[in-house]
């Protein structure tokens, strides 16, 4: 069992001792500011696994030399529980946040099976390893997919959820809706489901961030991708939504926010909890003209664009109530869109190729 006096640097009492916390896909793109996150907070020590099917050791490196400390990692595949019980014997862990799963939705969409078993299988196999090794605090990297087509706006917890539109976002509300059936039989869990809205920025040093594989599927990765030079122009999916300017309207969040949501949530597993859902979001929303704009005034570029037919499968308008997370996390956004757009473009200047080397 790894012991934490390396970590503590004296303080005495047990009560003060930082606490373990594994981190399911923590070399990803969201995981990796969370991880940043909790090693600035003297209370936790993030232990990260990740099978890198979709991140790169060089993101953990960065974080280490940003941080000035080691992150444990252990590059285990979660879809087998003996990777993940060698981890679980090394430390004991106070609460696990599980980001890991696969995220592509048009992949999804092509491929639903591969979706279903490993991001279902995944979830499931790390919940039955932390039973077994008696650790009850979760907190579950959701979506704001889960309420599929807005019925009323802002979007709050209690809209019913399960309507998504492709396979990923269904793995997001079936794993939503385990942790919910766990939390009545197991009263000693604590979990809670992190609904995130639009993730885009990242963190100011432009060390980490964002790195989408091929093509990026996203509003933010593209255009940062245009701006650079890699993409010849944008496209605008949809110019006939019933919107203030036509365009699809999001409520982006930049990550380091999200990022320390994830830290105010931690906080809430202490108490008796059940499962309990918080939208992270800001509360506003951004139009694709907006953002387009917001990115050209960030990185001094035109940002030439082409106006397109709708995407299948995307809404017009999504945005959220922040009251729950504001009242019960004590956690609020205040990153703003300039903000976000300046941390994107940074990354993307001082990384046109992501974390490989040109
Ligand atoms: C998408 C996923 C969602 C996932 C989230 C992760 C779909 C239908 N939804 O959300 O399940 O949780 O990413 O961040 O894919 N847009 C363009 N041009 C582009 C790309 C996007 O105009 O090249 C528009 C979209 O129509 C939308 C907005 O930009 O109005 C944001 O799109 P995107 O960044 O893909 O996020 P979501 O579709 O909201």
């Amino acid at each position: 069992m790894a012991s934490l006096t390396n970590h503590v640097n004296g303080r005495g009492h047990e009560e003060d001792e930082p606490k373990f916390v594994l981190v399911t896909g923590g070399a990803g793109y969201i995981g990796s500011h969370v991880v940043l996150e909790l090693l600035k907070d003297y209370r936790y020590v993030p232990v990260v696994v990740d099978n890198l099917d979709n991140s790169h050791p060089e993101c953990l490196h960065r974080i280490e030399a940003l941080s000035g400390k080691k992150v444990p990692f252990y590059p285990v595949d979660m879809m087998y529980k003996d990777g993940l019980r060698e981890v679980f014997k090394k430390y004991n862990f106070s609460s696990a946040i599980h980001l890991a799963g696969l995220k592509a939705v048009g992949e999804s969409v092509e491929n639903p099976m591969k979706y279903y078993r490993v991001n279902i299988g995944i979830a499931l196999n790390l919940v039955e390893v932390m039973k077994e090794f008696g650790v009850g605090k979760l907190l579950f990297s959701s979506s704001a997919t889960v309420y599929g087509t807005p019925k009323y706006l802002p979007l709050d917890e209690n809209h019913e959820t399960g309507a998504c539109s492709n396979p990923y976002g269904k793995t997001k509300f079936f794993i939503e809706e385990m942790l919910k059936d766990l939390s009545q039989v197991e009263n000693d869990w604590n979990i809670v489901l992190l609904r995130y809205f639009n993730p885009i920025g990242a963190h100011e040093s432009g060390e980490i961030g964002e790195d989408p594989n091929g093509i990026p599927a996203n509003l933010m990765p593209f255009l940062t991708q245009v701006a650079v030079g890699k993409r010849k122009e944008a496209k605008v999916f949809g110019t006939d939504y019933a919107t203030r300017d036509g365009t699809g309207l999001r409520d982006y969040i930049h990550v380091v926010d999200l990022a320390q949501g994830h830290v105010a949530a931690l906080a809430k597993l202490e108490e008796k909890c059940g499962c309990r859902a918080y939208n992270l979001g800001t509360g506003k929303s951004v139009s694709v003209l907006e953002m387009i704009a917001a990115v050209e005034k960030a990185s001094g570029k035109k940002i030439p664009y082409v106006l397109c037919h709708r995407r299948e499968g995307d809404v017009g308008e999504m945005y959220c109530d922040t009251t729950k997370a504001e009242t019960e996390l004590k956690w609020k956004a205040t990153r703003s869109l300039d903000q976000m757009c300046a941390d994107s473009w940074n990354w993307q200047r001082k990384n046109p190729t992501g974390y490989k080397t040109a």
